[in-house]
């Protein structure tokens, strides 16, 4: 018999996790205004929220923090993770940040100015934000078949060439200062970008003068789908596609906290030397020197074996299988979960598990606050909450997927806690039709509200 996959490490830590009854999380969730995010952790059996900066640290990464240099200037450990990033990416430039965002802000207040349009393929939040709060567009033109949520498509975080082209052509190309492409594909579900669309992109952009810029959060496990799925990277490791992948950019934006399996950190990579020299200014303004750019010495050293870690082949496979063990079981309890299963995650569709429930009663969050009340599992909604407000007319905006997003940690948890989660969602489904109604806002943020909004149960 074929023998299965098993994670190639061992446990040598473990945390444990407090247990609370369905009437307390019933209280609970009521008094953080049914906003997942205002719950203690402490209350949150499995916590879902995030993949990101939750992941579980190797022996040889704690080993790192041990020998960390916190030299202010030219310390160790910066050279060792601009070492490994020069190796496993390929970029001879880079900025150390303190997590993702604010590498987005460091390179957009280079490149981005009011009035510009910045194309890509379902641009995360906190990317869109820093472009809209610039005044800017955020042009998303990721491939249709991305919003069909069962249609199976092995690579639904693709841009539309096409409609990229259209973009580009339509549009002075110095409004235009970059394309950014997400891997994979957060806000269309953990989906993965082709080499081959990637390399349509990359032929775009120098056609019409313009750059590529890679949002790399989850590039790794992008990595993982393309030796799977693309054909002709079968033999491949994950180090080759990788650093094939960011050969087709001029830079790359990384929070760490994903990929890498750090709690902390992010970057800026990049190719010419003096977008490197200009986003420096900006470095030293908002983050820190560039030599350490927010984050400590210790932690770049584990950022640096981070990055050789999440890109092999073994840890890969037995994190995406696990995404998918959870996936395949809601399947099989009927619960309508979005295909292919993505890489960190999986989503459900509000829409389709409650269908009499409008978006405008934000069904995705509904589903988040049911499951939480259930079994002490914390999601998180991709939806009307998330998709905030047209800057223009404050209208909300309905995206055409309404998703609760269940982000398994990495190196975290066993099949066992994917089974009790499964289990979890399938009460809520059983129970479905008993919802009557969904949620209201009280109070909203202008910006981002997702993290701060006030409900209530209409
Ligand atoms: N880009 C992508 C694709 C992301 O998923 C995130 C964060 C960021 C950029 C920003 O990075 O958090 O380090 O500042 N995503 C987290 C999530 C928050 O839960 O998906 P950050």
């Amino acid at each position: 018999m074929d023998l299965p996959y098993a994670e190639p490490f061992k446990i040598k830590s473990i945390e444990m996790l407090k247990r609370t009854t369905k009437e307390e999380r019933y209280s609970l969730i009521k008094e953080a205004s049914y906003n997942l995010f205002n719950l203690k952790s402490d209350y949150v059996y499995i916590d879902l929220l995030t993949d990101s900066g939750t992941g579980a640290m190797s022996d040889k990464q704690w080993a790192e923090i041990m020998i960390g240099d916190e030299s202010y200037a030219g310390a160790r450990s910066y050279y060792k993770l601009k070492k490994a990033i020069k190796d496993i990416l390929g970029f001879e430039y880079f900025l150390p940040t303190h997590q993702g965002r604010a590498a987005e802000n460091v390179l957009f207040s280079v490149l981005v100015k009011e009035g510009d349009i910045v194309p890509g393929n379902s641009h995360f939040d906190t990317t869109k934000g820093h472009i809209e709060f610039r005044k800017a567009i955020a042009v998303d033109c990721t491939i249709e078949e991305a919003f069909d949520s069962t249609l199976i498509h092995p690579f639904k975080g693709n841009v539309d060439l096409e409609k990229l082209e259209k973009v580009l052509s339509e549009n002075p190309i110095e409004k235009i200062p970059m394309v950014i492409m997400t891997l994979t594909n957060n806000t269309s579900g953990g989906q993965p970008v082709s080499m081959k669309n990637l390399k349509g992109v990359s032929e775009l952009c120098k056609k019409y003068g313009t750059r590529l810029i890679i949002d790399s959060a989850r590039f790794a496990e992008n990595a993982y789908f393309i030796k799977i799925r693309e054909e002709g990277y079968q033999d491949k490791t994950i180090k080759d596609i990788v650093k094939e992948t960011f050969s087709y950019a001029d830079g790359m934006t990384m929070s760490s906290k994903k990929d890498a399996i750090v709690n902390m950190g992010g970057f800026i990579g990049l190719r010419d030397e003096d977008l490197f020299k200009q986003a420096s200014t900006f470095n030293i303004i908002y983050e820190g020197f560039i030599t350490y750019g927010g984050m400590s010495g210790r932690d770049m050293g584990a950022l640096a074996q981070g990055l050789d870690e999440g890109t092999e082949f073994d840890y890969l496979e037995s994190r995406i299988k696990q995404v998918a063990y959870l996936g395949q079981k809601m399947k099989d309890y009927g619960i309508p979960v979005m295909e292919p299963f993505g890489g960190h995650a999986i989503f459900v569709d509000a829409k389709k598990f409650f269908p009499h429930i409008p978006q405008s009663e934000y069904p995705a969050q509904l589903l988040g606050v049911e499951l939480y009340v259930e079994g002490g599992v914390r999601g998180v909604e991709i939806g009307t909450l998330l998709a905030d407000r047209d800057p223009v007319t404050r209208e909300d905006r309905y995206p055409k997927l309404e998703l609760l997003r269940l982000a398994i940690p990495r190196r975290v948890y066993t099949n066992n806690h994917m089974d009790y989660i499964a289990a979890s969602m399938k009460n809520v489904f059983d129970r479905r039709n008993e919802y009557k109604n969904g949620l209201k806002i009280l109070s909203e943020a202008p910006i981002m509200r997702h993290f701060t909004v006030k409900l209530d149960k209409i």
